[in-house]
């Protein structure tokens, strides 16, 4: 088999098969397959799309190239989630304990945020303490002991995704839903979970800027997880305003310990408990009105708020600092942006959002940089609200003060107040199950 083949067949919208994509990846993977021939694959699939049934095995594919975690370990039925990626999206510290004080097991890997978008394990981490990484047997014995666990990814997942998305990168095939949905799907099949539940975000601050496109990477995924024997539903959900109203790690942790407490904003507690319900529904716990019953009681009755003191605590992490947001990391600094005018904020970019959080020190542009637990921004005023002249919009928290300026000319570069209350966006627009699209 050569490469060149595999290449050229695809450029003349081939379906590739099962050995050819083996060679393709596992050579990649090998170092046989230079960058410059796995860029013009890349380009072809780009350009050419794949079928759906390609796509699935080109992730079994790239989920082999990696350790494919064995979850059989812990009893019963092993439920994941994952979002495409926002600003202020807290809700894997939500709903994991709210899906767990129901009784479903969560052994969950996580990312660490780049660029707007945040990461689960960065936000723990902003718990004084909180331990991110442990040996596979203390993972087990955690979640087989309390249910729960959140650790980083280990870097031995789905290898190929990591090469692959770093060539993307530079070869401007990042945005292609077949290798989008690959890329996300391989680490999501190695992790492991028999049921995941796909948190697919759209708007100004996701991948996904329209509809259709957020359906069909969701139907792609799903395929795919279905192809390969899990159970998987994806939720689109609204990204053209952020998730609550707090962006920054610790501060987005004591809004997620607010909805567990019962008393966050309704937005953030309507879309946490939509998707730990249809989590409930993977894992078997019921229709779609009792696992909404079942997520509600959780935190009517202070469960999901006691499972997830559970779990900081077996991760080393204060818990006092849970039940107290004084006690997590805070910034000595803050900063009023105000109000240019009266009117209503009729846009409110969501990435140049998370930009001006990232440039408090709340997020990192490269790999390397660290982070600011105590930076970030809280939203006073999002996409839609009347503001008065002079108002606050949004209070920035930073440990040095020199970084408002930028911070706040990148906010008012994606801000318009106009004279009109604009339409407002749903919460959720529709829910992609193996059985079709659903739309709100
Ligand atoms: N997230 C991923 O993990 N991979 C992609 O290709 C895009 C988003």
């Amino acid at each position: 088999m050569r490469m060149y083949d595999i290449i050229a067949k695809k450029r003349d919208g081939g379906v590739l098969s099962r050995a050819e994509l083996e060679f393709a990846i596992g050579g990649y993977v090998a170092g046989t397959v230079p960058d410059y021939q796995m860029s013009a694959l890349l380009m072809a699939i780009y350009l050419r799309g794949m079928t759906d049934e390609e796509t699935a095995t080109l992730t079994d594919v790239m989920a082999h190239s990696g350790d494919m975690v064995d979850l059989s370990a812990i009893a019963g039925v092993k439920a994941d989630k994952h979002s495409t990626g926002g600003v202020g999206d807290k809700t894997t510290l939500v709903i994991t304990p709210i899906v767990a004080a129901c009784g479903v097991k969560v052994a969950k890997m996580s990312g660490r945020g780049l660029g707007h978008t945040g990461g689960t394990i960065d936000k723990m981490e902003a718990v004084p303490g909180t331990r991110t990484e442990m040996t596979q047997e203390q993972f087990f014995a955690q979640v087989n002991r309390i249910g729960l666990a959140v650790i980083g990814q280990s870097g031995h997942i789905a290898v190929a995704d990591k090469k692959l998305y770093a060539l993307r990168d530079v070869t401007a095939t990042v945005g292609c839903l077949p290798l989008i949905a690959s890329s996300i799907m391989s680490k999501k099949l190695a992790a492991g979970s028999d049921a995941i539940l796909l948190d697919v975000t759209m708007g100004s601050g996701a991948f996904m800027q329209n509809l259709p496109d957020a359906v069909e990477l969701a139907r792609q995924m799903v395929a795919i997880g279905t192809a390969n024997g899990r159970r998987v539903a994806a939720i689109i959900t609204d990204m053209d305003k952020p998730l609550g109203h707090n962006i920054g790690n610790a501060l987005e942790v004591a809004e997620s310990m607010a909805v567990l407490q019962g008393r966050a904003p309704a937005d953030l507690t309507e879309v946490c408990l939509q998707l730990a319900a249809n989590m409930l529904v993977l894992a078997g716990k019921g229709t779609l009105a009792e696992c909404r019953a079942l997520a509600q009681k959780t935190i009517d009755d202070g469960s999901a708020f006691e499972k997830c003191c559970q779990m900081f605590a077996a991760q080393g992490g204060d818990v006092a600092a849970l039940k107290d947001p004084a006690k997590l990391p805070q910034a000595a600094y803050s900063y009023e942006l105000t109000a240019p005018a009266d009117g209503y904020i009729v846009e409110n970019n969501v990435e140049r959002i998370g930009a001006a959080s990232v440039s408090l020190g709340a997020g990192r542009l490269t790999k390397e940089d660290t982070i600011d637990p105590a930076a970030g921004i809280v939203l006073h005023k999002k996409l839609g609200d009347a503001v008065r002249a002079g108002e606050s919009l949004a209070t920035f928290h930073a440990s040095d003060p020199g970084l408002f300026p930028v911070a706040e000319e990148t906010y008012r570069s994606g801000l318009v107040i106009g004279p009109e209350k604009p339409a407002e966006p749903p919460l959720i627009y529709a829910r992609v199950t193996a059985d079709g699209v659903e739309t709100f």
